[in-house]
């Protein structure tokens, strides 16, 4: 049988500094979708590469005291450094200074020459250099450049110039007659009107710099970036083969994939060189949102750029993913910071799928020397559980089809939630007080491993170390493949009873926030210092505190929390020990309540706690959160939800 395939691509960066968080973010979503295909059996080709050419790089390594080519090698060899770092599993990496490629490019263009769609003229217009983009007099009101924001150079030269507007009624119906064509909607929408407002032809080769591909028939011209950039994606599979069979198997691409920036080019231009050229056009042009900090945009110039490698260092390739597709979700922009980087962390990885990996493992261990048992009957709990499992399941699957990654991990945690839940409802060490009741337990923890096969076969595609770490956990390292594949997601009960476990090192150690956050603070004041911004952040500061941001709202985890016991803290009267149900989880909070409360009248009581208030001891019990109540003079109330809904503990509010 012959196998679907199916091609995804990233932007080609530029090689003029080394790439930052951003850019390390369509990286790993675009591995993401890639690993989940070859996953679900797809004859997979995933690409990436850097765009070399054009003036920005020949001045900088001309600063520099470099050759270009010799600066960009340096750059490129750190690309695919940060991308083994991250995980990358690219299948071929793209430079515009291959011959491969330029070979390509010009056949493009001279047979685009051939026919009539690429005439010489003259070109006058308002130049960036830095972004590399010609701008009209309109665009660059005040003569500097909408994008960046920095001066521009009018620039008069004889060009190459590619009828665009030929195809513009062309382009349209090919979009009106594809829905899918541009993804998300509003970016679509955009491209609408922006080619019903008209196209201008377009200038797609320069003379007042030589760091190109030369046209062929008049060398003094190079051709302009992006014509040489757009076909890489094309030159990847047709340029120095030995035959057709990778363009015939993967072209038309499934997907491009970048950020919104450079939609415009690969929805507009890109599709009509296709177009003229006689070339199919690519099934699918994919935009996400940008990864902000706090300051605006990443840029090396605001000292503000986050650098990946120093992330991975410190938290691991697996987190650091984790979070970057958790965070943003599908199409809209998110915003960076270390603090939620690390809240994910402790919650998400350490909390929620850690916890339930080793406290499912250790009850193996401890109720049956290690051995997972074979299951016996299934009681209702365990089909609500088998059914979530098919579920989310199928949601994931839905989810990922259309590239909702953030989504899609959101549908995994509901079934990590509902798998820890699944401990509290059971009672296993309960169970195990019964000698009567071995089978049920044998059961218990036999749906507990299943659930965690099923959610490391999800996770897989987000965290490719981490499901070795937990197939050698549950006893799973040498078993069969096929209970690792996604035909195996489509039954309940393949995990191999008999498997046996070994508890390991935590997958995900808890990060103390309050060190990281004093660190990044540090940090943070340096690069500001450093690029001159100490002043505005300040005054910045000053204003945030009449208001804080939602951001800021968000980083307190309020849940809803149930009261299980209650006691008096000895020597004191003012302090209650409390122990408090999360959801599946169990905390104990130390609150000042004792003149206001007995310990009877709160047991049972759902109350609010910040869930995520650093730790601390008060005489000598770590209180792990706060409770919320409301005070004036002597009379203290705490803060509950209505006891006529049903919201269980651990719920979040907001
Ligand atoms: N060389 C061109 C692309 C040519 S593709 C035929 C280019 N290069 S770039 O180095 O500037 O990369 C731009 C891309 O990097 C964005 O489209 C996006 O994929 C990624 N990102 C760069 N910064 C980013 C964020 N802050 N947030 C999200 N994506 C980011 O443009």
């Amino acid at each position: 049988m012959v196998r679907k395939s199916f091609y995804i691509t990233t932007p080609i960066y530029y090689p003029s500094d080394k790439l930052h968080i951003g850019h390390a973010y369509t990286t790993v979503a675009a591995d993401t979708i890639a690993r989940y295909k070859r996953l679900k059996g797809f004859d997979t080709r995933f690409l990436t590469g850097s765009d070399e050419h054009g003036q920005k790089i020949q001045r900088t390594a001309k600063e520099r005291g470099m050759e270009p080519k010799e600066y960009v090698d340096r750059i490129v060899a750190g690309f695919k450094e940060l991308w083994k770092a991250l995980e990358v599993s690219y299948d071929d990496f793209i430079r515009t200074t291959e011959d491969r490629h330029k070979e390509v490019v010009q056949e493009i263009f001279v047979n685009l020459y051939e026919q009539g769609d690429i005439y010489k003229s003259e070109y006058e217009g308002w130049y960036c250099t830095p972004c590399e983009t010609f701008w009209t007099e309109r665009q660059a009101e005040g003569k500097v450049c909408p994008d960046c924001g920095r001066p521009v150079e009018l620039v008069k030269e004889e060009s190459y110039f590619f009828k665009m507007s030929k195809y513009a009624d062309r382009l349209l119906k090919h979009i009106e007659d594809n829905p899918a064509f541009i993804q998300p909607v509003s970016r679509r929408n955009e491209m609408v009107n922006f080619i019903k407002q008209g196209l201008e032809d377009l200038c797609v080769s320069r003379t007042t710099f030589d760091w190109g591909i030369k046209v062929p028939f008049d060398s003094k011209h190079v051709i302009y970036v992006w014509i040489d950039a757009l076909t890489n994606y094309y030159s990847a599979l047709t340029g120095g083969q030995p035959d057709n069979s990778l363009v015939n198997k993967y072209w038309p691409a499934d997907v491009h994939l970048m950020a919104k920036d450079i939609v415009r080019f690969h929805t507009i231009i890109w599709p009509i060189i296709l177009m003229a050229s006689g070339i199919e056009l690519p099934k699918k042009v994919v935009a996400h949102g940008w990864l902000l900090l706090e300051g605006g945009k990443m840029s090396k110039s605001k000292g503000n750029v986050i650098d990946p490698l120093v992330l991975i260092d410190k938290y691991g390739v697996n987190a650091i993913r984790y979070y970057l597709l958790r965070e943003l979700p599908f199409g809209a922009d998110g915003y960076y910071s270390e603090e939620a980087l690390v809240q994910r962390i402790n919650s998400d990885l350490a909390n929620d799928l850690g916890n339930l990996v080793s406290r499912s493992v250790a009850m193996v261990e401890k109720y049956f020397a290690g051995a997972v048992q074979s299951p016996d009957e299934y009681d209702d709990i365990d089909r609500d559980l088998i059914k979530t499992a098919g579920a989310v399941v199928e949601e994931y699957e839905q989810l990922m089809e259309t590239y909702e990654l953030s989504n899609a991990l959101v549908a995994v945690w509901r079934f990590i939630s509902r798998a820890n839940k699944y401990i509290d409802e059971t009672f296993p060490w309960l169970l195990a007080k019964d000698e009567n009741k071995r089978a049920r337990l044998g059961t218990v923890l036999y749906n507990l491993m299943e659930s965690i096969r099923v959610i490391t076969i999800m996770v897989a595609p987000f965290m490719p170390t981490l499901p070795p770490r937990i197939w050698e956990q549950t006893g799973l390292k040498n078993a069969a493949d096929d209970v690792k594949t996604w035909e195996s997601l489509q039954e309940w009960g393949r995990f191999p009873s008999g498997a046996a476990v070994s508890k390991g090192a935590a997958l995900f150690p808890r990060i103390d926030v309050e060190k990281v956050l004093s660190e990044e603070a540090e940090s943070t004041a340096v690069l500001k210092q450093e690029a001159g911004e100490q002043e505005a952040g300040e005054q910045e500061a000053d204003k945030q505190e009449e208001y804080v941001s939602f951001e800021d709202f968000a980083k307190i985890d309020l849940r809803l929390a149930e009261v299980l016991r209650a006691e008096r803290v000895e020597k004191t009267d003012k302090l209650l020990k409390l122990e408090v149900a999360l959801g599946d989880r169990q905390r104990t909070i130390v609150a000042g309540i004792a003149k206001h409360y007995s310990p009877e009248e709160l047991i049972g009581k759902k109350i609010l706690i910040v869930a995520n208030l650093k730790p601390a001891k008060l005489r000598g019990i770590l209180s792990e959160g706060m409770i919320l109540a409301a005070s004036e003079g002597d009379s203290l109330g705490i803060v509950t939800v209505d006891p006529d809904k049903e919201i269980p503990s651990g719920s979040k509010a907001k």
